[in-house]
């Protein structure tokens, strides 16, 4: 099997890293070949989260990915960070060692429109994040959809939400750039929270993460502390790996379920700004399908791939 080449956008905080690490484990399986990382404005402020990903890259000995800077604030709302979630650094707290590569400048959307021609359409683009950086690229690049394979997102929820009773953060972070990427035409695989919250890591296995000495684990144990406190408030146990979903969809399309519908984003709304609204089980009023909704995950397999990931870094 060839490796599928992805560009990763991410906000990069405590989930984020997860599934950084997972990217690159997935890439070391021979299932993946991460041509890129862009950071963008989300969890943390942009200059927290761009240095997170250069770090947890290096962290993974893949400090030779570039990580390109992305926006700083979303399209046209105010940024509004998640720091109650990831902390202030986006890491939870969690210190890793700064990673020794040169930090590039080139603007993220420049960087995905390059790699995306450079990929002949067969990149895939997955965001972890508000999707500012892909909108901008979107606009400035028309043509974008002709390199763009498909679009594999965390983000909304056909069902509730957990920024507002409405919309999941990512969208409602930014919904004119979400608005923006399901318009495009290209292909997007939607992982809402309808799916990564049952893409949950038990407390038995975080006692497991908690055992095992590895860069991975140790990482794991030193920034999910806070988010588990939350989840354990709200009555959930253990911890939900929202942003491995997308990229354990790249390489394991299987592991999920979904089911084609149309898709598009509540920009106006008060109480229901970032909604995403999915048709998939009224009659069909959008007249397009152009998302995939995943609303199932082998839970077993996936807390399987995390932790071998989380113990190989
Ligand atoms: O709603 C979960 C999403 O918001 C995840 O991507 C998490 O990292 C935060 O960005
Ligand atoms: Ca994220």
């Amino acid at each position: 099997m060839s490796k599928k080449p992805v560009w990763i956008d991410t906000d990069a905080g405590v989930d984020d890293a997860v599934a950084l690490l997972t990217a690159v484990y997935l890439e070391r399986e021979g299932l993946l070949e991460i041509r890129g990382v862009s950071a963008v404005c989300g969890n943390a402020k942009l200059e927290r989260t761009f240095e997170n990903a250069r770090n947890v890259l290096c962290l993974a000995g893949r400090e030779e990915i570039p990580v390109f800077p992305g926006a700083g604030k979303p399209l046209l709302v105010e940024l509004s960070t998640a720091a109650y979630v990831h902390g202030e650094d986006g890491l939870g707290g969690a210190v890793i060692p700064p990673s020794p590569a040169g930090r590039e400048s080139m603007p993220a959307w420049d960087a995905l429109y390059r790699s995306a021609r450079e990929c002949a359409g067969e990149l895939e683009l997955i965001l972890l994040g508000p999707e500012t950086n892909a909108a901008i690229a979107l606009r400035k690049y028309p043509d974008l959809p002709k390199y763009l394979k498909r679009i594999l997102i965390m983000g909304g929820a056909e069902v509730g939400g957990n920024k507002t009773p409405a919309a999941e953060y990512n969208i409602w972070a930014d919904p004119h750039g979400a608005q923006t990427v399901f318009k495009s035409g290209i292909p997007v695989i939607m992982c809402g929270l309808d799916v990564t919250m049952q893409a949950q890591l038990l407390p038995e296995e975080l006692q497991e993460i908690e055992s095992y000495d590895s860069r991975g684990c140790r990482l794991f144990k030193e920034s999910t502390g806070s988010a588990i406190e939350l989840y354990r408030q709200s009555g959930l146990e253990g911890f939900f790996a929202h942003d491995a979903c997308p990229v354990l969809y790249a390489a394991y399309p299987e592991m999920f379920q979904g089911e084609p519908s149309g898709v598009f984003v509540e920009t106006r709304g008060s109480i229901t700004r970032g909604k995403t609204v999915c048709d998939r089980i009224t009659d069909i009023k959008f007249g397009v399908r152009n998302a995939i909704v995943v609303h199932g995950v082998d839970r077993d397999w996936f807390s399987r791939v995390i932790l071998a990931a989380l113990k190989a870094v």
